[in-house]
């Protein structure tokens, strides 16, 4: 499936790592009924973050309980050997890490040859001219507002520079990339992100953990 959103477009893509897994089909229909745009999925190994999540077997259900657009998000070391299992498994878009150990022009150029739309992250450490030479074959850049690992940390404010500047680039080479936030994304720190040039906000815990999902998200597309 292919999203038709550009980055005018607010996208709220909920992070199912909020979610309930015992129900995860009934999880991913929720998030598509509360007005989910795309549904983030945070793919962890334990060894490029500190934390294991689920692979590709968990997209695959997502796939199965909705026609939503898929953004996987591979905090992996490798996501050049694991690349296809994703695709395999449904995925619409892939972001893949600048500071992992792969030929990272190489595993864009597989996803975008795959028919998926490619995203490239960076940590909140990484200086943004780490990603410049890729910026002209990205579909989505995606700025982490946290130190990738875990949901329910504090949105940091440091990083609102580097979207400004990923955004200013983007204007001056007339590129079209999506730019995304991650971590700690409510209300009040999307209205920043919004300001900073960001359209795409992931959303883990003040979406699936609110008391009203639809609210949620709403209030998060009209910050
Ligand atoms: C962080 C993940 C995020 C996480 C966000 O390592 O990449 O997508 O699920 O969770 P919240 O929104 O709870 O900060
Ligand atoms: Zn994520």
């Amino acid at each position: 499936m292919n999203a038709r959103q550009t980055y005018h477009d607010r996208v709220i893509a909920p992070s199912l790592l909020a979610a309930d897994f015992a129900d995860i089909g009934g999880e991913v229909r929720r998030a598509v009924g509360a007005g989910a745009d795309w549904m983030h999925l945070d793919v962890m190994d334990g060894h490029f973050v500190d934390n294991i999540s689920f692979g590709p077997e968990v997209v695959a259900t997502a796939n199965r309980a909705s026609g939503i657009f898929l953004d996987t998000h591979l905090m992996i070391s490798r996501p050049d050997h694991y690349l296809q299992r994703f695709i395999d498994a449904g995925a619409d878009l892939i972001t893949v890490h600048v500071e992992a150990e792969h030929d990272v022009a190489e595993t864009l150029r597989r996803i975008r040859e795959a028919g998926l739309q490619a995203g490239l992250a960076l940590n909140p450490a990484t200086p943004l001219d780490a990603v410049r030479p890729f910026l002209g074959r990205i579909d989505l850049l995606l700025c982490m507002t946290v130190v990738p690992g875990f949901g329910g940390q504090a949105f940091m404010p440091e990083v609102l520079e580097k979207i400004a500047a990923a955004a200013r680039v983007r204007e001056n080479d007339k590129l079209s990339y999506h730019i995304e936030v991650d971590g700690g994304i409510d209300a009040a720190s999307a209205a920043r992100c919004y300001q900073a040039g960001a359209n795409v906000m992931v959303a883990g815990s003040s979406t699936f953990r609110a008391p009203d999902m639809a609210e949620a998200i709403a209030a998060i597309r009209r910050a």
